[in-house]
């Protein structure tokens, strides 16, 4: 007689794994790991001293009671403090089955303490690096094991933000990617795959959009305030395209335009408007101005 079968037998369960590890605990590596214990992992995040490991403890920590208190998670604050782990020593990575890489946008750091982390792995470990412009094959390039590296590219804030983007090296194994697609949704967030190519698709299609508001202001076709109300109410965006340069940062905007500008072409040359605000310190919410004049963190 045959036995009535188990869900778990029947519908493909795909798990995060087992231990994550991420490098680098600031504003997107706590939000990874957050992202990963609650939704099952026990999260490593490693820091480059005591004291950035005491201050991503501290964030990490705030995280997760944030969570219990909007019942975003079923489990108490006691149980998921049981499964972080916060440190400076790279060999706690030994046991993970993913490591993500948050470090800053730093080719050197990020080649280097990839190396380091991949030394400790073991064979059946994932590597991937939340980078949001730097090649993926430039950076396999320098691994032992570059067939089990991917990009992973959160986006901030990452509680809030539903969309991964996992970048394919030339390479990424296809059970890789088919593994990777699998832990995005698990963690309730959506996975789109992109060939690793500059700007990936998010940034190549954010910047192109702001550069040509920002022309159009420069023009004088229309002011800030309508040129964005343009694209939000009449192409639903949430938000405008130089309010959100604004929110990202005019000098983050610009170092990614000056950088596909060099690899895509001249359509990507930064507007001689925004090489002027970013040189007069206007770089938008953080700096009090942009393109918007913020007070309080609103415009
Ligand atoms: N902030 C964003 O909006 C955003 C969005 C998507 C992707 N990213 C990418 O994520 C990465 C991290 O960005 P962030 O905004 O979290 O930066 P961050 O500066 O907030 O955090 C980086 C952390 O790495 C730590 N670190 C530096 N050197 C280290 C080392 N040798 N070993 C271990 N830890 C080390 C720092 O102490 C710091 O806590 C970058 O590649 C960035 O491009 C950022």
């Amino acid at each position: 007689m045959s036995s009535v079968p188990d869900v778990a037998d029947v519908l493909e369960v795909v798990a995060v794994p087992d231990v994550v590890g991420v490098l680098g605990g600031g504003r997107m590596g706590v939000g990874i790991a957050h992202a990963f214990l609650l939704a099952g992992s026990r999260a490593i995040i490693l820091e480059r001293d005591d004291a950035a490991a005491a201050h991503a403890r501290e964030a990490f920590i705030s995280a997760l009671l944030k969570s219990v208190s909007r019942g975003t998670t079923n489990e108490n604050a006691d149980a998921l403090r049981d499964r972080i782990d916060v440190t400076t020593d790279v060999s706690a990575f030994a046991s993970a089955g993913l490591v993500v890489e948050a470090v800053p946008e730093d080719f050197a750091l990020k080649s280097s303490m990839l190396q380091r982390v991949e030394a400790v792995l073991g064979d059946d470990a994932w590597l991937a690096s939340n980078t949001s412009s730097l090649s993926i094959d430039d950076l396999a390039a320098t691994l032992s094991r570059p067939e089990r590296f991917c990009g992973l590219h959160f986006f901030n804030p990452v509680p809030s933000s539903t969309l991964v983007e996992i970048v394919r090296g030339e390479a990424s194994l296809p059970s890789l990617i088919e593994a990777a697609q699998g832990w995005v949704e698990a963690l309730g967030k959506t996975p789109i795959t992109v060939k690793n190519s500059p700007g990936f698709a998010s940034s190549r299609l954010g910047v192109v959009i702001a550069i040509e508001a920002i022309r159009m202001l420069e023009e004088g076709v229309a002011s800030a305030e309508d040129i964005d109300a343009a694209m939000v109410l009449g192409y639903k965006f949430p938000v405008g395209p130089l309010r959100l340069t604004d929110l990202v940062g005019l000098d983050v905007r610009l170092g990614i335009s000056e950088y596909l500008a060099s690899t895509l072409g001249s359509r990507f040359e930064p507007p001689a408007l925004l090489r002027e605000k970013v040189a007069e310190g206007k770089l938008g919410r953080k700096s009090g101005e942009g393109f918007f004049v913020w007070a309080d963190g609103e415009a």
